[in-house]
């Protein structure tokens, strides 16, 4: 199987580059940020707070997570319910990146995603992916910008969505994100030694798709 992993922080257009490159290639879009969503959507839900890591670990047996694709795109299964249209709000992405910390969270959804991996040629895309999850990938790309302009590209998609945000919050919550995913102990956010840096601060959607079908190219031809 073919196998590219995407990795970055909050905001630095994985998702949005993922699909496209998917598409271009044949491959399948695994989005597993929705997945950590989908059970930290699950914690809010029974009231439980992020720093209680015993019920958190208590209540992990109680979660199944599972993907499913409808006209291509990826639908997340929170104990057989797609939970897709309640993982995005700013309460969820602040719970995400809260919980994903704990181990037993993370064990609950790395068979998942490499069982994915194996079955299919999947790009991947999370925080882990090149370091963790596919340390075998052939392409592995570490997908970046500055803050101010993830910020700007999230301002704006809430905008189009008539949401009224305020974009110094965004930034802020960004930054917050980022320190908390680089800094915990297991499976931080960080470049693989192996992975090519990209910084799309400067460069449109096509260019960065281009990119990195560009490297996948070239790496697949010396297999
Ligand atoms: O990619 P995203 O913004 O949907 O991810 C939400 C949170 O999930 C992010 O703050 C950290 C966590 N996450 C993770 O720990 N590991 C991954 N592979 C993907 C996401």
């Amino acid at each position: 199987m073919h196998n590219i992993a995407i990795d970055g922080p909050a905001g630095a257009g994985k998702s949005t580059i993922a699909k496209k490159v998917a598409k271009e290639l044949g491959f399948i879009y695994v989005d597993t940020g929705a997945m950590y969503r989908s059970m930290a959507l699950y914690f809010i839900r029974n009231g439980i707070k992020s720093d209680e890591e015993d019920r958190i670990t208590a209540v992990c047996d109680n979660i199944q997570v599972s993907i499913d694709y409808v006209n291509g795109e990826q639908q997340v299964m929170l104990n057989g319910e797609n939970v897709n249209a309640f993982i995005r709000t700013e309460e969820v992405s602040r719970m995400t990146s809260d919980t994903s910390k704990y181990p037993v969270v993370r064990e609950k959804l790395l068979s998942l995603q490499r069982e994915l991996a194996s079955k299919k040629n999947v790009i991947m895309d999370g925080r882990d992916i090149g370091t963790c999850v596919l340390p075998d990938a052939e392409v592995k790309i570490y997908l970046t910008a500055s803050s101010a302009e993830r910020a700007r590209r999230r301002y704006a998609e809430q905008v189009e969505r008539g949401i009224e945000c305020d974009i110094e919050q965004i930034e802020k919550d960004i930054i917050a994100r980022d320190e908390q995913d680089m800094n915990r102990e297991i499976a931080p956010l960080k470049q693989a030694e192996d992975a090519v840096y990209l910084d799309s601060s400067d460069m449109n959607i096509e260019q960065v798709v281009k990119a990195i079908i560009d490297i996948y190219k070239s790496k697949v031809k010396d297999i």
